[in-house]
């Protein structure tokens, strides 16, 4: 079975951190920057997002774009990609933008203990798929696969791109660094502890650098399907992004 080709999106503070303690969300980053992020989405079949931003944020995870969703809609697509989360407390808010709004399939996984009871309480606002204690990436992103996603874009928080990446399951990072500092330990970072594949001595591909206003965006080829641009399910493969480097490098997009 291909996995999805799986990118991870987020904006980070300078010193690692996705967001703030305080409760409203820190804005990392800039209207040029999510209009790029627009774009990731209207690119990719599902989003997914763990069940801590599902219940802090609050996101829609559509595209915005009246363009986009149009286009989308002419190939045959739904305006917007299928919604993706999962949870281990079954904690999720019925009522929240992630089961509300949008007229796409929403997905949420959860442990089979945990399933009956979340079923229950979303009153068939979404699909409940039931997978093994602990779930897993990888899990998820079989089932995802047997449904027809190509592309998956993972947008956080922290304990979901860890978890990607500690399975070695991304393709492509796309990180994007805001200027100022968090500084405060309580706040979520952008990966937690973990044996990830990539050290000091397998060190990441960086593929393109882009300042986009007064943020940078990273991106790292994390699979040889991005570095070789193997798989035909990439929307842009990063290596046909590493060719542009010349190009794109330091200037403002
Ligand atoms: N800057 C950015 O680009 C960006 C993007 C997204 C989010 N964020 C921020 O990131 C923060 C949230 O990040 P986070 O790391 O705390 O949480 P998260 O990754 O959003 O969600 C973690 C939750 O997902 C569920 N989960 C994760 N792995 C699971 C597994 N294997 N099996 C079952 N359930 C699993 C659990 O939910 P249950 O607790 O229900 O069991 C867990 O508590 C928020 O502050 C948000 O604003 C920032």
């Amino acid at each position: 079975m291909t996995l999805p080709y799986v990118t991870l999106s987020c904006a980070m503070s300078l010193d690692g951190y996705l967001d703030g303690e305080s409760p409203q969300r820190l804005i990392m980053s800039n209207a040029e920057d999510f209009d790029r992020v627009d774009q990731l989405r209207a690119d990719s079949d599902a989003i997914m997002v763990g069940a801590s931003t599902v219940r802090r944020d609050d996101p829609r995870l559509l595209v915005r774009s009246e363009d986009r969703r149009q286009k989308r809609v002419s190939e045959g697509r739904s305006a917007s990609p299928v919604k993706v989360t999962v949870t281990g407390s079954g904690d999720l808010p019925a009522g929240s933008c992630f089961f509300k709004v949008g007229d796409v399939e929403k997905i949420v996984y959860c442990p089979r203990a945990t399933a009956a009871r979340l079923a229950g309480a979303l009153g068939g606002t979404a699909t409940v798929v039931a997978l093994g204690d602990p779930v897993t990436m990888r899990d998820i992103a079989e089932d995802l696969a047997a449904r027809g996603v190509r592309r998956l874009m993972v947008e956080g928080g922290g304990r979901m791109h860890t978890q990607f990446l500690r399975e070695d399951l991304a393709d492509e990072l796309q990180l994007v660094i805001a200027p100022f500092f968090v500084g405060d330990p309580r706040a979520p970072r952008f990966v937690g502890e973990g044996a990830f594949p990539w050290t000091a001595t397998r060190r990441a591909r960086l593929a393109e650098t882009r300042q986009i206003g007064d943020v940078v965006l990273l991106r790292y080829a994390l699979s040889e399907r991005a570095v070789h641009g193997g798989a035909s399910t990439e929307p842009e493969t990063v290596v046909a992004a590493a060719d542009r480097r010349g190009a794109d490098h330091g200037s403002t997009t």
